[in-house]
């Protein structure tokens, strides 16, 4: 499998990027480096890279104009975007992710990573980590939660795996992203990881017990593996919740689009199961209750009521365009008119709504180090 990745010369300031085609790289070995890569790839990389252009920066990606010659023609498919109904969608792997990649889902992917941070005071992950030095993020995002990892913990490496090339590319010299898709074939070596990070991938992901089988092999003994998920269903503990609600038919609609594609939304329902039966020990799964709205008294849990209710609002269109479209068989005037009936019920603060969030930790059995 040859695939086009963004490789970081960390030993260099200020950060640079170079694009090249390597397989799933090992973020710690170093003969990842730009020029055993090259080899790998049978490319012509030349010693001095040509550096990002810092007006490049942008949500465009990446720019061919700023890539190397050697490089340029195996990395343009991954650079390039599909579009719907106005919305930017990856290209690399074409349609194995439903939802969009443009700035305002960016956005709201970064709203969500806040609200979930804010939500677990402070914390990134809730495995017991020591000292991790190879840290994996599958399905990365905007990478804002690997950038986070970089630099919490500087003596680690973090390598974050995406479809869309849209991290940016000033980040701690200790933290690399790569174009790939998880649910392909991994060459990552076996037992080189401390951590598994899998976080929001409930709307992405086809076959976990696959996922998951191949995280396992690739983490060392001793190292975790965590999965961070919202379950996008209603809950309420004081009857105020209306079985009309318009969000929780919305949410089920999803599901049903989502389905068509064999994703199971609520995928995160058997992740505690699935990590025992692929060998993890000391699985352990908390739920916790994220507000929609802000109508708690308590006013942490209002300022994280406004982020759910914000993030939901802005996923409206992106989220069902597709599943909707291409599951559901429904139009995209469909789509607007019926929003505008969830829109009212997101906004009603008399329904005291909250959308659980489920964190599994598990363990891979032996001793880190031996
Ligand atoms: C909902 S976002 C979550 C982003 C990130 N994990 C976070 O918590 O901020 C899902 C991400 O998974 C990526 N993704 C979906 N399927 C993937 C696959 N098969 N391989 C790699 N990335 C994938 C999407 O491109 C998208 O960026």
């Amino acid at each position: 499998m040859q695939l086009t990745a963004r490789v970081a010369l960390f030993p260099l300031l200020p950060y640079r990027v170079v694009e090249i085609a390597i397989g799933m790289a090992d973020p710690t070995d170093p003969s990842d480096s730009p020029k055993a890569a090259a080899d790998v790839a049978g490319a012509a990389i030349p010693s001095d890279v040509v550096p990002h252009d810092e007006a490049d920066d942008s949500d465009a990606g990446y720019d061919s104009a700023t890539s190397t010659r050697a490089s340029t023609s195996i990395s343009s498919s991954v650079r390039d975007y599909a579009f719907e109904n106005s919305r930017r969608y990856h290209k690399f792997q074409e349609g194995r992710y439903q939802f969009p990649n443009d700035e305002p889902e960016q956005e709201r992917e970064d709203m969500k990573h806040a609200m979930v941070v804010h939500l677990c005071n402070g914390s990134l992950h809730y495995a017991p980590l020591e000292k991790p030095q190879r840290i994996l993020d599958l399905g990365t995002g905007t990478g804002i939660w690997a950038i986070d990892m970089g630099d919490e913990y500087p003596e680690a490496d973090v390598l974050g795996v995406d479809l869309s090339p849209i991290q940016p590319n000033w980040v701690p010299p200790n933290v690399r992203f790569v174009v790939d898709d998880i649910e392909a074939d991994w060459i990552q070596p076996r037992e080189s990881l401390d951590y598994v990070h899998i976080r929001h991938m409930a709307s992405s992901i086809r076959d976990w017990p696959a996922l998951l089988s191949r995280a396992y092999e690739a983490l060392a003994p001793g190292a975790w593996l965590e999965t961070q998920e919202l379950r996008f269903e209603l809950e309420c503990d004081d009857g105020t919740l209306k079985e009309t609600n318009q969000v929780a038919e919305f949410f089920g609609n999803v599901k049903k689009g989502l389905d068509v594609f064999g994703i199971d939304l609520l995928s995160m329902l058997r992740n505690r199961q699935r990590l025992v039966d692929a060998g993890f020990v000391n699985v352990e799964e908390r739920v916790f209750k994220i507000p929609l709205g802000t109508w708690p008294k308590d006013e942490r849990m209002k300022t994280i009521g406004l982020y759910n209710r914000s993030m939901v609002q802005d996923a409206l269109q992106g989220v069902s365009i597709k599943p909707f479209i291409h599951g559901l068989g429904w139009t995209m005037e469909q789509i607007e008119v019926y929003l505008v009936g969830v829109r009212r019920d997101l906004a009603d603060a008399r329904q005291h709504a909250y959308i659980p969030f489920h964190v599994v930790t598990g363990q891979k059995p032996g001793v880190k180090g031996k």
